[in-house]
């Protein structure tokens, strides 16, 4: 874990992903006091409310901690100036290519962007542009997702780029004996999400929790899309009544498209529409503890999550389990 290490200035290469909702101050802060790496999820935050967040962060830990900033908020530009002023020092870019500038706006702010990377080519031009590590995340992971698997994209992926940037896998890591593998294959490090939503220091409703709890990876689905005109990103989140809800939204979304036109900007409003439907849905369970309409998102790894555990502890365990491995590999 040595270059991960290094490259975060954490004890260990494990980042908790940014999990809108749940990755706030005290769940960041944990992680980050206990040697791995938290990352706070912006999500739809003003930068108002993200100043007020990475402030309160840094009253927790004095460890390093990233922000993750999507992509396509309005005010992605107002939000890398509220991360300069707190001396942030990586930024996570999610949800789509980095538009244009602000990757040059980052690095400015002397900050290290780590930036997702969904294809081998993709990676590539990024590395291009100037990206100082790259996160690979495979599809089972939980929240929104992409084609193809983690163990897919690492073998495509880790040769080519790895000895490029420091690359960190992401995906359905729920035990130490993956993270292993993936470093023998050329990883800085690993970001896990599911396994930390139970930990106690996580916020997530006790609801949320205790739904972790009971499931099983197949009960940690994606979503269909039903419209071949909205090409929707699927969520892996685990099933219940808002799944059915959220296929209502996209029938209901692509029904006014019917009346609309097609053009461009009607389809990027109701894309918006849908992301949008997602972080209420998504609100509605971590916060409010609905478990029910909510949204649940969870990775495959769900299965692992056996209790309520601190942070300390899921780390000191995923290290353990890799160490062994490694171990017993060399001899
Ligand atoms: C409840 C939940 C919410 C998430 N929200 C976000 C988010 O807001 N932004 C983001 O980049 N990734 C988000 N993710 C993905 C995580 O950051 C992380 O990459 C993923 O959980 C790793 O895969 P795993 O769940 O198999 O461990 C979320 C994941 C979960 C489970």
């Amino acid at each position: 874990m040595a270059r991960g290490v290094e490259f975060l200035g954490s004890e260990v290469a494990i980042m908790c992903g940014a999990m809108s909702w749940v990755s706030e101050r005290n769940l960041v802060a944990a992680i980050s006091n206990a040697g791995g790496f938290g990352v706070i999820a912006c999500g739809a935050m003003t930068p108002e409310l993200l100043d007020r967040e990475i402030a309160a962060t840094g009253n927790l830990t004095d460890k390093p901690f990233g922000v993750n900033l999507i992509t396509m908020h309005p005010q992605l530009f107002e939000l890398i100036d509220v991360c300069a002023r707190h001396g942030v020092t990586h930024i996570v870019l999610a949800g789509g290519l980095p538009p244009k500038g602000s990757l040059e706006a980052i690095k400015a702010t002397g900050a290290k962007v780590i930036a997702f990377a969904p294809a081998l080519s993709l990676a590539k031009k990024l590395i291009k542009s100037g990206v100082d590590a790259l996160v690979i995340e495979g599809m089972e992971a939980g929240g929104h997702i992409g084609p193809v698997s983690t163990s897919v994209l690492a073998q495509e992926m880790l040769p080519e780029i790895a000895d490029q940037v420091p690359v960190f896998v992401a995906g359905g890591i729920g035990r130490g004996e993956a993270i292993a593998g993936y470093l023998d294959m050329g990883a800085a490090g690993v970001q896990l999400g599911t396994r930390f939503v139970c930990a106690t220091e996580s916020i997530a409703h006790l609801n949320f929790k205790k739904a972790f709890l009971r499931a099983s990876a197949r009960d940690a689905v994606a979503t269909v899309q039903v419209d071949p005109r909205l090409p929707v990103i699927p969520v892996r989140a685990l099933k219940n009544a808002g799944s059915d809800l959220f296929t209502a939204k996209q029938r209901e979304v692509a029904a006014t498209l019917d009346t609309l036109s097609t053009d461009k900007a009607a389809m990027l409003e109701a894309q918006l529409q849908i992301e949008h439907y997602w972080a209420g849905a998504l609100r509605r369970a971590v916060v409010d503890g609905d478990v029910e309409h909510g949204s649940l998102m969870a990775g495959q790894s769900v299965g692992m999550v056996t209790k309520e555990e601190p942070v300390a502890e899921i780390i000191e365990s995923l290290m353990a389990q890799a160490a062994q491995a490694l171990e017993k590999r060399a001899a």
